[in-house]
């Protein structure tokens, strides 16, 4: 979209820049990782936020990090391998929320807007986000939300509707605590304001910590009238401080996916029960069975349907194609028509051509299969080119590694591989060929006849009893 140019020339004469605070410890969710790497629907929360803040149009987005940072900067270069718009800020003690800010500050020009966003606050709407940016052109704005239960939040002070301050909960008296309009904690302020008020924020108060709420009370000394913009929902501007938030947060962008693809017209046989972790395109009267879980980029074209407990990631998946329950796909692509599962496995780089059947335990890699061929049961097809209308028996095993290499089985148009049979690769099965059961196929087969390669007779013993069993006595 293109900027209107007087829009474009206030972005230049006050440029928005995006502090984003994320040094917190998160110690609540007792792991390893740093708590904004934490993922909802398959991104870091982090993640959420910088798209939040790129789709402003942010001149600079700054990230204040203390605890795990390299963790953070490592996956932020592997996520974003071109982007290079972010500033580290670090900060060495997490000494509250204004020295945090001060961390940034230093980079940030004296005629920017500032925005302040949380790194554990995922779900944050662009539209709120546009409204408090608007609002905070050139007095303090603040992001409030009524909630029931505000314990644990600041709370917003307000006379004859003015906010005249933000009270801590450690700080608030009886009175104070009944109060339900909440700090969000996300603000917008012109910098040339903020950079002094930070400047003078002390630490005495119950937590010791510089409290960055306590601007609010210096932005009414001066005669400001500080906004508000009221949050459109509690869930956008939840925090995450522990497990249960976060699976909660999970479930909430969920819902709201799950909600969209609805309306899009995709057939989700429960949205309580559908996760997507990455992106789905769908065709029409596509249908998802419950507890199905897509990663990645999946394509469905019109008509997929998918049976209950599959999981798909990076899928491309052809009009008409079913999936039948717990099937495993990955990397894999399908045409038209094709049938797969139930409890089939397909691994990166298998490409299922049109009207093709891979069935119940079957795992496939780097396999081509042509058009109308079938893999019904029991097989392994790796390293692997089949050509048109090929039978797969049950059973039957490429054996594409030596212990060192990996090598390649090519079966032509129209062969025929009996049961339990194993094509020990590099071979090649020339068209129409058909391999006896149970043969183990060491050299490549010509085109057409009957091949085969086992005992050569089968005999009986007539004579020959069972063991029997020790009678004691
Ligand atoms: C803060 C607000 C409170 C608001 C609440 C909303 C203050 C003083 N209080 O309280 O009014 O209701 O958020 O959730 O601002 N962080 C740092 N460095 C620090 C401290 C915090 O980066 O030194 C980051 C945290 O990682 C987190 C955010 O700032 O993303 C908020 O910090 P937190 O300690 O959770 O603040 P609260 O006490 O919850
Ligand atoms: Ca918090």
């Amino acid at each position: 979209m293109a900027m209107k140019p007087k829009a474009a020339q206030a972005a230049i004469q006050d440029p928005l820049h995006v502090i984003v605070l994320a040094a917190g410890q998160g110690t609540r969710m007792k792991s390893a990782r740093p708590k904004v790497l934490h993922e909802v629907g398959g991104k870091p929360m982090l993640a959420h936020v910088l798209t939040a803040a790129q789709a402003l149009d942010a001149a600079g987005i700054h990230v204040v990090y203390g605890h795990g940072g390299e963790q953070v900067q490592t996956w932020f270069d592997q996520a974003y391998p071109l982007e290079r718009r972010v500033h580290w800020a670090p900060q060495k003690q997490q000494l509250g929320t204004a020295h945090a800010v001060a961390q940034a500050l230093p980079q940030i020009p004296d005629g920017a807007r500032v925005l302040i966003l949380y790194g554990d606050v995922p779900l944050i709407s662009i539209e709120t986000l546009r409204a408090l940016v608007e609002a905070g052109r050139k007095t303090l704005a603040l992001v409030t939300v009524e909630v029931p239960q505000p314990k644990g939040y600041g709370r917003i002070l307000r006379s004859r509707g003015q906010v005249t301050g933000i009270i801590e909960e450690n700080d608030a008296n009886a009175r104070q605590k009944l109060i339900r309009e909440i700090n969000t904690g996300l603000m917008a302020v012109p910098a040339k304001r903020l950079k002094p008020w930070i400047a003078k924020v002390g630490n005495k108060n119950a937590k010791g910590e510089y409290y960055l709420t306590d601007i609010v009370a210096m932005a009414v000394k001066a005669r400001l009238k500080v906004a508000t913009v009221t949050a459109a929902t509690v869930e956008e501007v939840e925090g995450v401080n522990d497990r249960e938030q976060l699976a909660r947060m999970e479930r909430v962008y969920q819902q709201r996916q799950a909600r969209t693809l609805l309306q899009a017209g995709l057939a989700l046989a429960d949205p309580a029960r559908f996760d997507l972790r990455g992106e789905l395109t769908h065709g029409r009267d596509v249908h998802i069975d419950v507890g199905c879980v897509l990663e990645g980029r999946v394509e469905l074209a019109d008509g997929v349907r998918i049976g209950p407990y599959c999981v798909l990631k990076n899928v491309r998946l052809g009009p008409d194609t079913v999936v039948e329950s717990h099937s495993v796909l990955e990397g894999a692509t399908a045409g038209a028509d094709t049938h797969i599962g139930p409890f089939a496995r397909l691994r990166p780089g298998t490409e299922l051509a049109d009207q093709t059947k891979v069935g119940n335990f079957v795992e496939t890699k780097q396999a081509r299969v042509g058009r109308g061929s079938k893999i019904n049961h029991l097989s392994y097809v790796g390293d692997a080119e089949l050509g048109a209308e090929v039978n797969v028996g049950a059973g039957t095993i490429t054996c594409n590694y030596d212990g060192a290499n990996k090598h390649l089985t090519r079966i032509g148009d129209g062969v025929f591989v009996g049961s339990n049979s194993s094509l020990v690769a590099p071979v090649t099965i020339g068209e129409h060929a058909t391999i006896g059961a149970a043969s183990v196929i060491t050299k490549d087969v010509p085109a057409d006849g009957l091949t085969l390669c086992r005992a050569r007779e089968q005999k009986t013993y007539a004579a020959w009893k069972r063991p029997q069993k020790k009678v004691k006595r």
